[in-house]
């Protein structure tokens, strides 16, 4: 077969021509060759050479005008150029043997045959030669164009070897199933769940970069349940597994939180590709397990779980490496209010509930209501008919609540200082106590959200409190 039409880009001759001065065989590999046949494009591009990768790659760069930097990766005998949009890899074929307890290589140079066998999967094997006798050329050893015409993952080598070089193709394997909608060959299954342990070689960083992307997938239940299966899950995120089971009391039972995490994960999916709050819809019921308690009278409950789950969300995020930072503020955040706007529409909505919703949730109130609505997932279409209208009746009360109010990112009139200086008082619990107060006569539409009446407002609660306003007017 040749694939001559797909090289159309001018950086393929510029790259066929930099290895042929140096008399060095050089192929295109890897996830480019496999996106051709995707019908994908992809601006990252691997080149084998069969000598030194960083001397083609250095060649290649020279060639071309104005100057571009060639970064150097010693340990791995790599190098990558950046040109235009693309980002060009250069690497040496090799032969690798691995150590069972490490994941540092003894490289060894080899031919392009023992290049592609090293590969994670079939469909990622294949290469096209970039050489002038047979320019175009595709190289498919492991008939990697079949499998993915028939939809499936599969290793070159015996799995079991092929996981032990590197223990993230096993992850890798169920990644690429979940976002091409492959199958998992049988084999490569069992081998997954074999070599499961091994998966405590890898660091948390290269494990929750495919987690991430599993879970970025247009239905990542598959991927989260394939590593249920092969029980890596229990490994890499244990407190996930404990969502499972659902046990029935008295004929009472409860749903399964696991198969309901990985339902509103997917019904999420459609409507954001933002990975954090993706993960506040893994994250919403994690506090259920703790939490759980059975009552002879209501049967199963999960009180506080919010609060509990969103306790956890640190923990969770250190463990799987994932960044402690404002992001992950934001999934406990949501966490913490992902029932109130359920609770809100089964209660007549208030303006007054809107308006607290609306100040605890801030600039994330739209994305609570889309985990909101991801979370409905009862069986009893009548209840999903009444939580859907009455959340339209929510989204429209807090659109005129917002209008109205400008509660977003809202601030009290009347600040700490202004409070301290009325008062002559030190910073302290009675300045928190008014503030509070002030915010919760607004919030509750007893007191207008303006500045003088505020400051009347805090004179009078100051007093009650039997304190003596040094300054009374304004
Ligand atoms: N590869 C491998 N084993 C790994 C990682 C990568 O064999 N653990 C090989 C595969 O041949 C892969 C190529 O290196 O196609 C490039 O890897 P990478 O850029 O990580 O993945 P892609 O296949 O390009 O796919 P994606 O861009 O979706 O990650």
């Amino acid at each position: 077969m040749n694939l001559k039409s797909n090289l159309k880009h001018p950086l393929f001759r510029k790259i066929a021509e930099a290895a042929a001065e140096l008399n060095l065989p050089v192929f295109v590999v890897g996830g480019f060759v496999r996106d051709v046949f995707l019908g994908r494009s992809s601006t990252d591009i691997d080149f084998v050479v069969i000598g030194d990768g960083v001397e083609v790659a250095q060649r290649f760069a020279k060639r071309l005008r104005g100057h571009h930097k060639v970064s150097i990766f010693k340990t791995f005998g790599t190098a990558m150029v950046h040109y235009q949009d693309y980002q060009l890899e250069f690497v040496g074929a090799r032969k690798e043997s691995y150590h069972p307890d490490s994941r540092k290589p003894d490289v060894v140079s080899g031919t392009l045959d023992d290049d592609q066998k090293r590969r994670d999967f079939t469909i990622n094997a294949l290469a096209i030669s970039l050489n002038e006798a047979d320019y175009g050329t595709l190289v498919d050893p492991f008939e990697g164009v079949s499998d993915i015409e028939r939809k499936l993952i599969r290793t070159p080598l015996d799995p079991d070897i092929t996981f032990s070089d590197d223990p993230l193709r096993m992850m890798r394997g169920i990644r690429f199933s979940t976002q091409l909608g492959f199958s998992i060959l049988p084999e490569t299954m069992e081998a997954i769940s074999r070599n499961r342990e091994r998966i405590r070689i890898v660091s948390s960083e290269r494990i929750s970069e495919e987690l991430n992307k599993i879970i970025l997938a247009d239905k990542p239940s598959v991927g989260f349940k394939l590593l249920d299966e092969t029980g890596l899950l229990e490994i890499i995120f244990p407190q996930f597994l404990a969502l499972k089971g659902a046990e029935t009391r008295e004929g009472k039972g409860h749903k399964d939180n696991f198969y309901h995490t990985l339902e509103v994960l997917d019904r999420i999916a459609p409507n954001t590709n933002d990975i954090w709050l993706r993960w506040a819809a893994i994250l919403h019921d994690i506090g259920k397990p703790a939490t759980r308690r059975y009552q002879e009278e209501t049967g199963w409950t999960f009180h506080g779980h919010e609060v509990k789950g969103s306790r956890m969300v640190s923990q969770i995020f250190r463990q799987l490496r994932l960044p402690l930072n404002e992001k992950m503020k934001y999934v406990q955040k949501l966490v913490f209010l992902h029932l109130r706007p359920i609770v809100l529409s089964e209660e007549e909505v208030t303006d007054s509930a809107i308006r607290r919703l609306l100040y605890e949730a801030g600039d994330d109130i739209d994305d609570l209501m889309t985990l909101c609505e991801a979370d409905i997932t009862s069986k009893n279409r009548e209840k999903v008919k009444r939580y859907l209208a009455n959340f339209d009746l929510v989204r429209q009360k807090l659109k005129e609540i917002e209008e109205k109010d400008k509660l977003r990112n809202w601030q009290p009139p009347v600040t700490g200082e202004v409070i301290m200086e009325a008062f002559g008082l030190p910073p302290g619990r009675e300045v928190g106590l008014i503030k509070t107060a002030i915010r919760e006569a607004i919030l509750d539409g007893k007191l207008e959200n303006e500045f003088e009446k505020a400051y009347r407002f805090m004179i009078a609660e100051g007093k009650s409190m039997g304190l003596q306003p040094v300054n009374e007017s304004l």
